[in-house]
C-alpha cells in the first residue's frame, strides 16, 4: 500500500500498546483513525489525546469477539469515513494453563474469542467490501512469535495465535490477485499491557475468578517481567507500517528467533518432536 493520507485506518484493540503505538505512526501519514476497544475509558481518554494532538481519530467501543459488535464497527466506519484501506486486527489478550487442567474452558473460550474470532470477524466484516472498493489496502494480523513456535504453559494461547497465522496465509493467498495486501505480525515480547489482560475479563468470568495457585503465580510473573524487558510498542508499529508500505508478509520485529522458526520447519520434515521457544 503506497497512499496513506486521508486514507482510513480501523485498529482493534487500539487503546493501548501496540494497537495505539500503531495508530499513531500511521496517523502521522495522514490516515484518518478508527480505533475500536473494550476498554470504554482508556478508549476514551486516548482518543481525546489523539484529537488534542490534531489526528483525525474516532473511538468504537468494541468486543472483537462478538461479531455483531464488529459488524457495528463497520457500519459505524463506513458512516463516518466510508472506504476502509488499513484493517490491523489486532485486539488479544494473554491466557494460560497447563494442557492437562480439566476446568479451565472458560479461559479457552475467552482468549480463542478474543484472538482468533476476534481476527475471524474482522476479516469477515470489513475484508469483502476492501476488495470491492478496488484501491490499495491491506489487512495486518496480530499472531506472535508463539504462533510459530511451540509455548509450553500457554496452550491456549499458542493454539490462537497459530491459528491466526493460518488464517492469515490462507487469506493472502485467496486474494493474491486482488488489491488487497496481507500480513501477519508475530512479535517476541513487546513493552505493553499484555500481562494484565485480565482488566478485560468477561463479568461472568470475573466474578469466579480464583485466587492464582503457586505455580500459575509463577507463569504469571516471568510473563511480566518477560513484557517490561520488551521492546517498546513503536518499534512494532515502525515493523507494520515497512511492511504495509512493502507488502510483505511475516512481520518478525525480532529477528534474533527467526533460526529457531526455520529448525521447527527442519524438524517437522523429519518427524522429530517440538522443541519449545527458547526466549
Ligand atoms: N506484548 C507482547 O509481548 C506481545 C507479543 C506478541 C503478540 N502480542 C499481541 O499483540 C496484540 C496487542 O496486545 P498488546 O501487547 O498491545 O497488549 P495491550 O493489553 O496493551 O493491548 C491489547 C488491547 O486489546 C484490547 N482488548 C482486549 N480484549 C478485547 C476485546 N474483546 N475487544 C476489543 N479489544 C479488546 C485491550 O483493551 C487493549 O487495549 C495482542 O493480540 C497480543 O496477543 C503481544
Amino acid at each position: 500500500m503506497e497512499h496513506f493520507a486521508d486514507r482510513t485506518a480501523v485498529i482493534t484493540g487500539g487503546a493501548s500498546g501496540i494497537g495505539l503505538a500503531t495508530a499513531e505512526r500511521v496517523g502521522r501519514e495522514g490516515m484518518n483513525l478508527v480505533i475500536a476497544d473494550i476498554e470504554e475509558r482508556v478508549l476514551e481518554t486516548e482518543v481525546a489525546r489523539l484529537q488534542a494532538d490534531g489526528f483525525r481519530a474516532i473511538g468504537v467501543v468494541t468486543d472483537t469477539a462478538d461479531y455483531d459488535s464488529v459488524k457495528a464497527l463497520a457500519a459505524r466506519v463506513a458512516d463516518e469515513f466510508g472506504d476502509v484501506h488499513f484493517l490491523f486486527n489486532n485486539a488479544g489478550v494473554g491466557g494460560g494453563g497447563p494442557m492437562l487442567e480439566p476446568d479451565d474452558m472458560d479461559i479457552w473460550n475467552w482468549t480463542l474469542g478474543v484472538n482468533l474470532y476476534g481476527v475471524v470477524h474482522g476479516i469477515k466484516a470489513f475484508g469483502g467490501a476492501m476488495v470491492a472498493h478496488g484501491q490499495d489496502c491491506h489487512i495486518v494480523n496480530t499472531a506472535s512469535m508463539a504462533g510459530l513456535l511451540p509455548t509450553p504453559g500457554l496452550g491456549v494461547y499458542t493454539a490462537s495465535k497459530y491459528a491466526v497465522v493460518a488464517i492469515s496465509e490462507t487469506l493472502a493467498l485467496e486474494t493474491a490477485d486482488t488489491n488487497l495486501g496481507v500480513s501477519v505480525l508475530c512479535p517476541g515480547f513487546v513493552r505493553t499491557g499484555i500481562a494484565e489482560s485480565d482488566r478485560n475479563l468477561p463479568e461472568h468470568m470475573a466474578a469466579t475468578l480464583e485466587e492464582p495457585t503457586a505455580e500459575e503465580e509463577m507463569l504469571r510473573a516471568m510473563v511480566r517481567d518477560l513484557v517490561s524487558g520488551g521492546i517498546p510498542p513503536a518499534e512494532v508499529a515502525d515493523a507494520v507500517l515497512d511492511a504495509v508500505r512493502q507488502n510483505r508478509f511475516y512481520i518478525l520485529p525480532h529477528p534474533q528467533y527467526g533460526t529457531q522458526v526455520a529448525a521447527r520447519g527442519v524438524r517437522i520434515a523429519s518427524g522429530d518432536a517440538p522443541l519449545g521457544w527458547d526466549i
